[in-house]
């Protein structure tokens, strides 16, 4: 395996491939991204993953400087699995000329309103931030085919736009979200919690399937569904960001007669928020 932090080194590592697969992330690396790896060898003969933490998708006061960085123990996990090229980039090889300042002075990628909505609602900017990011790493690895995990279920959706509408020419594949034994989604931010908060985290994605449960026996008011299983978390300690229920393939609230479906829901445990979704098939609605 191969390891760079420049964008120079890494065009000369690319020369020679042919079909290029890639997965990028933001390190702190566990089992979701180790499969969504899986997923990429699959569909080429190189995988890249880069390791990034892009400060353009925090907002003011989130966790950037929370954000754990553990580059030499991922490094070895990525080697474990027979990954080709990590991509580690400095902060200014991704926007160049940054000054530790003017971050707000980058070009970015202006998105629908779908991105003001779910995590876009109490994140703004983080959807620009994220698609504007991924824009420059597809410039920068020109992969074939790039892997994204359904734990992220909105950033997923505005990816496969914003490829579909600026014609990029990147196949995009979604992995399979990986949880934890008691149903908790696997995410860097989960080290981040306390071991009370640890054995309370499960929780949230408890109350998403019994909203699963509650639609697939035939309750139809989506909106006392979703308000109950807020106050559900809320009396458990959790500050809820959302809970909504919506057509998995739009991300529209739903209309009649709509089967795909999907949960999302964000909530906040302490100080780490965490996000989950489960995608499933009602009945027709009348
Ligand atoms: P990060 O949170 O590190 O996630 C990197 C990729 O791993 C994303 O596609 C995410 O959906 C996927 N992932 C995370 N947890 C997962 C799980 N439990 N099961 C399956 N896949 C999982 O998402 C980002 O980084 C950033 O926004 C990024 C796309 C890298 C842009 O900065």
């Amino acid at each position: 395996m191969e390891a760079t932090y420049h964008y120079a080194a890494l065009k000369g590592l690319l020369r020679s491939k042919k079909r290029v697969a890639f997965v990028p992330t933001m390190g702190n690396l566990h089992d979701g991204h180790l499969h969504l790896v899986e997923v990429a060898k699959k569909h080429a003969d190189c995988v890249v993953v880069s390791i990034f933490v892009n400060p353009l998708q925090f907002g003011e006061g989130e966790d950037l400087d929370r954000y754990p960085r553990t580059l030499a123990k991922d490094c070895d996990k990525l080697e474990s699995v027979g990954v080709d090229i990590v991509f580690a980039p400095q902060v200014v090889e991704v926007y160049p000329g940054f000054d530790g300042h003017a971050l707000n002075q980058t070009m970015s990628i202006a998105l629908p309103p779908i991105a003001n909505e779910l995590c876009g609602a109490s994140r703004p900017g983080h959807f620009a931030g994220v698609a504007t990011v991924v824009t420059k790493l597809f410039n920068m690895v020109q992969p074939n085919v790039a892997v994204f995990g359904k734990k992220d279920f909105q950033q997923l959706h505005i990816i496969k736009k914003m490829v579909s509408q600026f014609n990029i020419p990147v196949e995009i594949i979604a992995g399979e979200i990986i949880r934890e034994p008691g149903g908790l989604a696997m995410s860097s931010r989960n080290s981040l919690l306390s071991k009370e908060e640890k054995a309370k985290a499960s929780q949230l994605h408890i109350t998403l399937r019994e909203v699963v449960e509650a639609i697939k026996q035939g309750q139809d008011n989506f909106k006392t569904i979703e308000e109950k299983a807020v106050k559900r978390l809320s009396d458990k300690g959790w500050q809820v960001d959302y809970i909504s229920i919506r057509a998995a393939q739009s991300l529209k609230p739903i209309q009649s007669n709509q089967v795909d479906l999907v949960i999302l829901g964000a909530a906040t445990l302490g100080k780490t928020r965490l996000i989950d979704n489960i995608e499933f098939c009602a009945k027709p609605l009348n």
